[in-house]
This record gives C-alpha cells, sequence and structure tokens, in this order.
C-alpha cells in the first residue's frame, strides 16, 4: 500500500531515499532548505553524479510520486506518515560527527507536528543518539511521534543497484507497529530484515564500516609485506578470499579508502569508544594503516627517480573511487600536496570529479595533456578510462623510461611494460621483479 513520505535533507542518502521510495509507488516529498537545489531537483536535474538517478527522478517527478519543496511556509504541511530524516553529519574536527543539523531537523519537525507520524532516521548518527532525541525533542511534541533507526549501506556509483539489492534491512526501534509500517514501506525489497533496538542498529551501521574498512587496512598491510616478501597480493587476497569465513569482497589492496562514509565513521566511532573510556586499538591502527597508504606513491617515486624537482607527474583520478564526482577525503587530497611539495609538477586529470583547489597543481581536460611530458603518472581512481588506456600512446607521450604507479591494482603490469615503461603498484612483487 503506498503510504506518504518525506525525506528531509536531499544530499546523497536523502535524494537516492527519495526517488527509490516514489519508484515503489509511494508517495514522497524530498525536503531541503536550500531553494536552488530544490529548483534544480524539480526541473528533474540531479544534484548528484549517480548512475540512474536522474531516470528515477523524472519518472517520479512525471508520474506525481515525487515532489521537492523548501521548508519555507513552515514544517507541518511537508510532514508524512514516514518522515525520514537524511541531513548530513559531517566530522567535526574532534572526529566526533557533528549532528547540529539532524538536531534542529528533529526539533523543528517535532515542534511542529500537529499529528502523529513516524520519525525515520538515515543519517548515520552516534549510537544513543536515537535515544537523546526521543528525550530532548520527541517526547516535548504535542503529538506521538515514532521512532526507528534505518542506518543506509549504500555504495555511492552503485546506490540503486543497492538500495533494491541490499543484503539486510536494518530497523531499530521497540515498537512492533512502527516496525509493521516499515516493512510495508519496503516490501517490494527481497532482503532479509534485522529488527533490533534503536542503539544495536546504530552500532551496526559504525562497525559495518569499521569492520570493511578494517579488510581494507589489513590487505593493505598485508600487500606491503607482500613487497617486501616478493609476493603478490593479487594471488593472496584470492587465496584467502576464497575461504567464505573471509570473502573475497574489499581485499582490493591499494593508497587506500577515501569518500565521504569510511574515514569519517571510523574516527566517530574511535571518538565515540573513547568517550565511553575504551581504547578501540584496533581501529586506530586500521586509520593509521590508512593514512600511510596514500603516501606510497611518492615514497617509491623518489626511490626510483631520486628526485621530484621539476619532474612532470600525472595524477589519473581525483575522486575517492569510480563513478563519482566525490572527492571527499580522497587519497589524491593527500597524495597532490606530497608530490608537489618534493617539487613534482602535478598534472590532474578526472573525468568528472569536481574541481577542487589543490595548490601548485595542474587541472587538465584530456589524460593525454596530463600525460604529455611526464616522468610518471600515479593512477589514483580505477576509472574506465584509465583502465582501458593505451599506454602504447601513453609512452609516446610521456618521458622516455616514465614509470606508473597503479595505486589502485588495477592495470596489467604486461601492458605497462610492454609499452616500454616501468610498473609499479602496492603489493604486485611480481610485477616489481620483472621491472628490475
Ligand atoms: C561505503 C560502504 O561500502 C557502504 O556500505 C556505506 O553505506 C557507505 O560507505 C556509507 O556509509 O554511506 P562508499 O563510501 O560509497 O560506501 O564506498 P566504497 O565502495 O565502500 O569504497 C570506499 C573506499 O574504499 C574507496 O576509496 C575505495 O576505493 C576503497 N576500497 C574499497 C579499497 O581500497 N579496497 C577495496 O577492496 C574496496
Amino acid at each position: 500500500m503506498p503510504l506518504n513520505v518525506t525525506v528531509v535533507g536531499t544530499g546523497y542518502v536523502g535524494l537516492v531515499t527519495g526517488v527509490c521510495l516514489a519508484h515503489s509507488g509511494h508517495n514522497v516529498t524530498c525536503v531541503d532548505i536550500e531553494p536552488a537545489k530544490v529548483e534544480m531537483l524539480r526541473a528533474g536535474r540531479s544534484t548528484i553524479y549517480e548512475p540512474g538517478i536522474e531516470e528515477l527522478l523524472k519518472e517520479g517527478l512525471k508520474n506525481g510520486n515525487l515532489r521537492f519543496e523548501t521548508p519555507e511556509a513552515g514544517w507541518n504541511p511537508l510532514i508524512g506518515d514516514v518522515t525520514f530524516v537524511a541531513v548530513g553529519t559531517p566530522m567535526a574536527s574532534n572526529g566526533a560527527a557533528d549532528l547540529s543539523a539532524v538536531h534542529a531537523v528533529v526539533e523543528d519537525l517535532a515542534e511542529a507536528a500537529d499529528r502523529p507520524f513516524l520519525m525515520v532516521m538515515k543519517s548515520t548518527v552516534p549510537m544513543g543518539t536515537g535515544e537523546t532525541l526521543c528525550q530532548r525533542h520527541l517526547s516535548k511534541s504535542g503529538v506521538s511521534i515514532g521512532y526507528v533507526s534505518n542506518p543506509e549501506f549504500l555504495r555511492e556509483g552503485k546506490a540503486l543497484e543497492d538500495w533494491y539489492h541490499t543484503d539486510r534491512i536494518v530497523l531499530g526501534s521497540a515498537n512492533s507497529a512502527d516496525l509493521t509500517t516499515m516493512k510495508s514501506l519496503y516490501a517490494d525489497i527481497d532482503a532479509a530484515i534485522v529488527e533490533t533496538d534503536i542503539a544495536s542498529a546504530e552500532t551496526i551501521k559504525y562497525a559495518s564500516n569499521a569492520f570493511l574498512s578494517t579488510k581494507i587496512s589489513f590487505i593493505n598491510e598485508i600487500a606491503n609485506v607482500c613487497d617486501l616478501v616478493g609476493a603478490d597480493i593479487d594471488s593472496v587476497a584470492k587465496g584467502i578470499g576464497l575461504d567464505k569465513r573471509i570473502g573475497t569482497e574489499f581485499l582490493k589492496a591499494g593508497i587506500g579508502y577515501g569518500g565521504s562514509c569510511f574515514p569519517k565513521d571510523t574516527r566517530a566511532l574511535d571518538f565515540i569508544s573513547t568517550l565511553h573510556g575504551y581504547d578501540f586499538t584496533l581501529l586506530k591502527a586500521v586509520i593509521d594503516v590508512n593514512n600511510r597508504q596514500y603516501q606510497l606513491p611518492a615514497v617509491h617515486l623518489m626511490d626510483a627517480l631520486g628526485d621530484l624537482n621539476d619532474c612532470r607527474i600525472a595524477v589519473l583520478g581525483l575522486a575517492f573511487k569510480p563513478d563519482t564526482d566525490d572527492v571527499r577525503e580522497s587519497p589524491a587530497l593527500g597524495i597532490v600536496p606530497l608530490l608537489v611539495g618534493a617539487g613534482a609538477r602535478v598534472a590532474i586529470y578526472d573525468p568528472i570529479a569536481a574541481d577542487t583547489p589543490l595548490g601548485g597543481a595542474e587541472r587538465t581536460t584530456t589524460i593525454w595533456e596530463a600525460l604529455e611530458g611526464a616522468c610518471a603518472a600515479v593512477v589514483v581512481t580505477e576509472w574506465a578510462e584509465v583502465v582501458n588506456l593505451d599506454w602504447s600512446r601513453a609512452a609516446d607521450l610521456m618521458l622516455d623510461d616514465a614509470i606508473v604507479f597503479d595505486g589502485r591494482n588495477c592495470l596489467d603490469p604486461r601492458t605497462v611494460q610492454a609499452a616500454g615503461m616501468r610498473y609499479m603498484a602496492v603489493g604486485r612483487a611480481g610485477a616489481h621483479r620483472s621491472e628490475a
């Protein structure tokens, strides 16, 4: 049965939630405080780069299931029977999650409501937040407001696929009627449902991202050891990953994880643990390892070239991963200043990532411009354009004996070497050996 749904916040999570629920037949109102964003979305143009989202956006606008509003005329008419909160929880300077937007929205909704509704928390909030919000805001409302913690597990670039084919839906609430409403909202999604209390649902979100980050930092450490002992990380990752207890996913070694989630959520979980008097040693190590990985290209290039002064280096990719324009916490943001600091002339190419001020670096519009005259190329993002590049043409444009540092282990070393270039990567010792 279609439900009246409101989604507050049209950022990444909010917009995906809104368009997907509209596509499932619900009657959805998305609310954002930024009029320019609302105008753009009303015109059928997506405010985020996400494959497939614009089609669903246009479909929802056309069939009337989806509309966009600002709260200028007051919150009350905007509140749906099910109202999602999907506003940002950015990292504060101390590593904690900044909850000011969450509190402001929840307070506004609780004050404005004149009829009962169900509030669903999609924003990633620290454990204990749901309880605080209920006590501080919802209990003071003149109406009864239910609360469900419903964390999201969407990956940027694959959000629509993840929405419809998620492994699980997590619902944290003590109220069985609210859980029934949530299950009917997601009736068309075939996934395991984990019903639990609010604090556990909040913990599941942080624990999931911390565990995936741990897998990445673990395989990166193994890759670093592979480089020292002459083993090959691809074989090692395959060999351990085929053990179903370990699993093959998130075992791709490279220059580390980035994005708006893993760096923020691991630091927030560490902060929450510290607040509760717990020293989360393992998580701290995961974060430290990740902070070290992005230094590899500069370290290895300096080893190989002696001096990077005045050396032109092409940085291929700025986004934290392919199929997104998101550069938040991208390894590139650490790599470029290191190379520039070492005196290199850095030319960055990325097919779509937003322009980011990176002092001293040039941004090129084609990959060939970046490679022209370069003594090295660093692969930061495994864009299809980079993976499938004509490396012979690249070699012709670059200086003799140029180096390709494959920070994502995404190239075939033989193709690069056959083009006459030196190949370096993270833990691919076989490739290093043949370079010698
Ligand atoms: C991540 C989680 O995968 C989602 O489940 C979660 O919902 C989301 O955070 C969130 O909390 O909102 P996302 O940040 O979009 O999603 O990106 P991932 O695809 O998980 O990749 C994160 C980073 O890890 C990227 O920089 C990627 O290059 C890196 N990575 C990933 C590796 O270095 N190795 C791997 O094997 C996998």
